[in-house]
This record gives C-alpha cells, structure tokens and sequence, in this order.
C-alpha cells in the first residue's frame, strides 16, 4: 500500500544556502495491514522520512524518487489529491501528544473534530462516540477525561486520546513518531499495547519509529535499520535478532539502552538471548 523508492532529501541552510542530503535514496514497500520499524540512532533520518510521507519536509527541501500511497504517487499528485489523501489516509501519532491537542480545548472537542462529518451532525450522537472512543482505547472514566483541558491528563492518557483520534477518522496508515518515548516504562508499555490491538483490529499498515530495537520488534513486522540517512538493512524481527547484517545492527543490539524484563511485551530481543546463552 505504501512503496517509498530511491527517497532523496536535500535540505539547504537558509543563511548559507548550502545544500546537505539527510536521506541518500532509501526504498521499501508496506504491504496492507503490515506494520514496519524504522530503527536507528537518533539524528538517522526517522523521523525525516515520515516527514517526506507526510509532506511536511523543511521549507526549502528537495525530494526526489516516489511515494506512493495506493499507486498515488505523493511527490507529483496534485495539491488537491495530496491535501485528501493527507487528510483521509494518513494519521500521525508523534511523540509528544500535547503536540496534537489544542491546549485550550477539552478532549471531547478534539475527538468531535476528528469524526467524519456525518457521524458529527448531532452533537449529542457525537459525544456517544466519543467517549465510545475513549473506552476502546481502555479509557473507563470517559465523562473526567472528555470534559479535560490536554494539561490535566497524563502523557499516557493523551497519548491514548490521540490513539483513539487517529483511529477514529479511519486512515489506511498510521505514522507513529517515537510514541512512548517520553512516557514511563510501565505506561509505553501499555500504550504499545493499545496502540498495537487497535492497529491490528482496524488491519492498518504502520510505519514506527523509535530508537528502540526491542519495541519496535514487538510491534512491527518487519525492521528497516537506519544509519545517518540510509536503510542498512531490512528484515523480520527474528532475521534482525538472529542474522543481523551490519555491524551496527550488531551494535545497536549489543547497546540497547534498556533491557525489557521476561514477560515484557517488549522482551522478545532479550528473551531469545536468554534462550541462547
Ligand atoms: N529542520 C531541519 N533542517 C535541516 N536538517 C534537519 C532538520 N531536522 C533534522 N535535520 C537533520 O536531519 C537528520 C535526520 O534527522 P531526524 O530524521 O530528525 O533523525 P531521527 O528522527 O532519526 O532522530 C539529522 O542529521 C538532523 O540534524
Ligand atoms: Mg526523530
């Protein structure tokens, strides 16, 4: 559903007019319903090339090659086309949520937006769904949490809320964006959870990017790694875990950061090396 072919992104310093390619012709496919990791160090290009999909590169950059979305290629649709698709098919999910409430609107009035037209109409029948949203994104006290201001929830209440945002307007492909990168180990692991059975029960594609290896094999299907710019390889969790091809896929393995506990829904790197030694 998604095929991303010989991705090039040049951005120019604005002062100095000089040029700098961030990403160096990076191709890969998402198929319906697959979920693909793009893991790498931080300052890789993760985040560039959601960006590049989502169209919203730094002013003045250049992107070349294709990206196609259901054989539309975003890079030469035109502006009516790209500004639908934007709107229909893709939904962000970034790493901080406050990023995509508007701070003096309650919930609720975010979760009304995000509905289709027709579902919105009649505003009592919209407030039903909404806390309808809430509750399948495991939210229980749906009447505190639609009547709160963005500020008075936690991360991973709002990161929930804008989970069940971004379902609710019923794209084809999610782009998360580090999801729980700033949340507590307890609650990321909740949120991927959520973030995870409401992706499988709505058969979405997503791409996921995070630094972090062990999550993103937990939720993705397959790995893209990424090094300053480039896909060094591509591969399921198991070929990653098992056969990784580089050298810094053997490193970004050796220094994962955090090593999930057994029975962690992000344990599924470690638990294998356990089994090995
Ligand atoms: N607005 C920008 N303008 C120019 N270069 C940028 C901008 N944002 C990030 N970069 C550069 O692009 C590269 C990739 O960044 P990014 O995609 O944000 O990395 P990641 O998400 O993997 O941490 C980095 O070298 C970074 O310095
Ligand atoms: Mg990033």
């Amino acid at each position: 559903m998604l095929r991303i072919n010989n991705l090039v992104l040049t951005v120019t310093d604005p002062d100095t007019g000089q040029q700098t390619e961030i990403l160096h012709g990076n191709s890969f496919e998402l198929a319906q319903g697959e979920a693909l990791g793009l893991v790498g160090e931080s300052g890789s290009g993760k985040s560039m090339t959601l960006k590049c999909v989502l169209g919203i590169e730094p002013p003045g950059a250049r992107v070349t090659g294709a990206i196609e979305l259901d054989g539309t290629d975003m890079l030469t649709a035109s502006g009516e086309a790209l500004r639908k698709i934007r709107a229909n098919d893709l939904a962000l999910i970034a790493q901080n949520p406050h990023g995509a409430l508007n701070p003096v609107l309650p919930v609720e009035r975010f979760l009304i937006e995000g509905m289709s037209d027709a579902r919105s109409k009649d505003k009592k029948t919209a407030r039903v769904l909404a806390a309808d949203l809430l509750r399948q994104v495991g939210i229980d006290d749906t009447e505190r949490v639609l009547r709160s201001y963005p500020h008075q929830l936690s991360g991973g209440l709002l990161q929930r809320v804008v989970i069940a945002g971004a379902i609710s307007g019923d794209p084809k492909l999610l782009l998360a964006d580090e999801p729980t990168t700033a949340l507590d180990v307890t609650t990321q692991a909740e949120v991927v959870a959520i973030l995870d059975e409401k992706r499988r029960e709505h058969g979405l594609s997503m791409v996921f990017v995070t630094h972090d290896l062990d999550l993103a094999a937990a939720v993705c299907d397959r790995l893209a790694v990424m090094k300053d710019g480039e896909i060094v390889e591509i591969g399921t969790p198991e070929e990653i875990r098992d056969h990784p091809e580089t050298e810094y896929t053997r490193n970004l393995m050796a220094a994962r950061p955090m090593l999930y506990p057994k029975g962690h829904p992000a344990a599924f790197l470690s638990e294998n090396k356990e089994a090995q030694a």
